[in-house]
């Protein structure tokens, strides 16, 4: 439903987005990822018809956004970064407006406007001026915007960024709850964020796309895929456990009283393998563990090692 190719957009001799492409399907709910100054906003701001690429094809639902830009951005919700919006309005206010702006009209826009105060919790606001806001709740009038058209494409740049974690808590609910039938892009910072909400990882680092594909696949590029933890009172000798089959490697974490078991091959010790070898392994020692767990990977990890590589290279 959303396709770019070879999009590229230049900001004098410095090269934002470099070459990018992908295609987003109907359902898919994607985390778009990358260090500060990778070109995500750039990017969202090209697929909304905010900025045009240099060079490349942007085409939503069968649409070329250089020639049917309007009647895609009738199917866009879009929070752009910082949530900009008109300071001396109030909340509802600047819905009504953004309502009459998108055509809503009677019933249904009293409808929708009640129905997004609902969403992201902006009744205790309504009527205090957005410039005396605080920041997170400028942050939610700019989602209830972005929401208030129902919009099937939802483009949403760093949505949580701001919020309280009951709000960061709604507003993935939220987003879980809507995607069904739509196709939300979210950029985040918070990687937990990909894995909760998202079903597609997308990571790029100078313009380029490093990754793309689903937030399992990114954990298992993590050397602590499948990894086995194991907690302790006291920190045993960890040889027992360097010697286990499958096992390439032992962290030990002093601080935590903690051993950490790097399998050899992650894939090979799925439902089976390392966990029952490392309980075995503590009966036969006389060990006993306070708790021990298989890890799926640590997103931090993969993401530096990915973006580092990219800067390298
Ligand atoms: N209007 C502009 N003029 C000049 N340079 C720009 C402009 N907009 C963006 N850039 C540059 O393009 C690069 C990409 O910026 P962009 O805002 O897309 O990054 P980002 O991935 O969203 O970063 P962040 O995580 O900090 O939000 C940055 O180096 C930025 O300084
Ligand atoms: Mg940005």
């Amino acid at each position: 439903m959303i396709t770019a190719t070879n999009i590229r957009k230049t900001f004098g001799d410095f090269v934002a987005v470099d070459n990018l492409s992908f295609q987003i399907h109907s359902g898919d709910v994607v985390g778009f990822l990358g260090p500060n100054g990778a070109g995500k906003s750039t990017t969202m701001k090209m697929l909304t018809g905010f900025l045009e690429p240099d060079s490349g094809e942007i085409r939503i639902a069968n649409m070329a956004i250089d020639t049917s830009r309007q009647a895609i951005q009738k199917r866009i919700g879009y929070l752009p970064e910082g949530a900009p919006s008109y300071g001396d309005m109030t909340p509802i206010q600047m819905l009504n407006f953004i309502a009459d702006v998108r055509g809503l009209t009677g019933k249904h826009k009293r409808a929708r406007v009640n129905k997004v105060i609902e969403l992201v919790d902006l009744e205790a606001v309504l009527d205090k001026p957005i410039e005396n806001l605080s920041k997170g709740f400028k942050r939610r009038v700019g989602l209830a915007q972005a929401l208030l058209h129902d919009p099937d494409i939802l483009i949403l740049d760093e949505p949580t960024d701001g919020l309280d974690p009951n709000q960061k808590h709604q507003v993935r609910k939220l987003i879980q709850n809507l995607s069904k039938d739509k196709i939300v892009i979210i950029s985040t910072h918070i990687l937990e964020e990909v894995t909760a909400v998202c079903n597609r990882a997308m990571i790029i680092a100078s313009g380029k796309m490093l990754f793309d594909s689903s937030p399992q696949a990114l954990q298992a590029k993590s050397k602590y895929h499948q990894a086995v933890n194991i907690l302790f009172d006291d920190l045993p000798a960890v040889e027992v456990f360097s010697a286990l089959k499958g096992v390439k490697s032992v962290e030990v974490d002093e601080v935590n009283c903690a051993v950490t078991l790097i399998p050899e091959n992650a894939e090979d010790q799925l439902g089976t393998g390392l966990l029952e070898q490392a309980s075995a392994a503590l009966q036969s020692q006389g060990l006993t563990a306070k708790s021990m767990y298989v890890e799926q990977g640590r997103l931090d990890d993969v993401f530096r090692e990915l973006t580092e590589e990219a800067n390298l290279s």
